[in-house]
């Protein structure tokens, strides 16, 4: 299957440290990819190198065949690419429908045909109850963002991406603060967002869930890939287990559900 993002040769510089060298993946249509990798891989890095908000000094991507990296974000975002914070944080006043009304009608803004289109406030709020919906955050949609718990908070986010209508979503630790009942509530929502059609590109240090609901994944190390396959058999490849904690991880059983959290802080 032709990928949908397609990442070649990655490579971005800070001073004398290379923090991506020369990385390649890709994300296939529907796919949902985790990227992985201890602290300071170079995750987030090319997450946004990715998404056009920070630096790239080598390299090419494409999004469905077009060349992307020399777009500014805005650009990418009307391509297909689902990016948080894009737009600013939630409002914490604002209902936590209107917060996702709102990135619907930027978005549509946004568009070609923003002279040709008047944005509605219904349209809007219609098309960001749905969303509410997908992510089974609807009965919280009138409270405010700023009160409703933590867990909901997170799924917002999401929510707000996914009012760009992306084609793409690229999530930088969606899962983090959250515990192991609500994250996996997250990333069972994550994994029915791929299922219903969407790719998305996962970071995440949560590698139980990772592993349960990723279809492959990429791993980094110290900026550089060293592994790229199906999640157990990548789990288990003497280079990963090298390079979180030593092999304590993956000792025993696959990793399923006891991996609640393996960053060494
Ligand atoms: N703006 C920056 N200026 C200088 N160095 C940076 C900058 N951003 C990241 N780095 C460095 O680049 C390396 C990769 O950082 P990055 O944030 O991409 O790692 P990460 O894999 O996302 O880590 P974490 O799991 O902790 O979020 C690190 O050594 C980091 O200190
Ligand atoms: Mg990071």
């Amino acid at each position: 299957m032709e990928a949908l993002l397609q990442a070649s040769g990655l490579r971005v510089q800070f001073g004398g440290l290379r923090a991506v060298d020369d990385v390649s993946f890709e994300v296939r249509p529907g796919e949902l990819l985790g990227l992985i990798g201890p602290n300071g891989a170079g995750k987030t890095t090319c997450l946004k190198a990715v998404s056009g908000q920070g630096p790239l000094h080598g390299g090419r991507i494409t999004l469905a065949g077009r060349a992307i990296e020399a777009l500014p974000v805005h650009r990418r975002v009307m391509l297909g690419l689902g990016v948080t914070h894009q737009i600013v944080r939630p409002l914490k006043s604002l209902s936590v429908l209107d917060n996702v009304a709102f990135a619907w009608g930027h978005r549509h803004r946004d568009s070609l045909f923003s002279a040709a289109l008047h944005v509605d406030r219904h349209a809007a709020r219609d098309a960001a109850r749905a969303i509410l919906g997908r992510l089974g955050i609807v009965e919280f949609a009138e409270r405010a963002a700023g009160e409703v718990p933590l867990g909901i908070r997170k799924r917002l986010e999401v929510a707000r991406s996914l009012a760009g209508e992306p084609r793409l979503l690229l999530l930088d630790e969606p899962l983090a603060g959250l515990n192991s009942a609500e994250a996996a509530r997250l990333a069972d929502v994550i994994r029915s967002l791929a299922d219903s059609g969407l790719s998305v590109l996962l970071i995440e240090h949560n590698l139980g869930e990772v592993v349960r609901v990723c279809d492959r994944l990429v791993v980094l190390e110290t900026g550089r890939k060293i592994a790229d396959g199906e999640p157990r058999a990548v789990m288990r490849e003497p280079a990963v287990v090298q390079a979180y904690l030593g092999g304590e991880v993956l000792g025993g059983e696959a990793p399923g559900g006891e991996v609640e959290d393996a960053r060494a802080e």
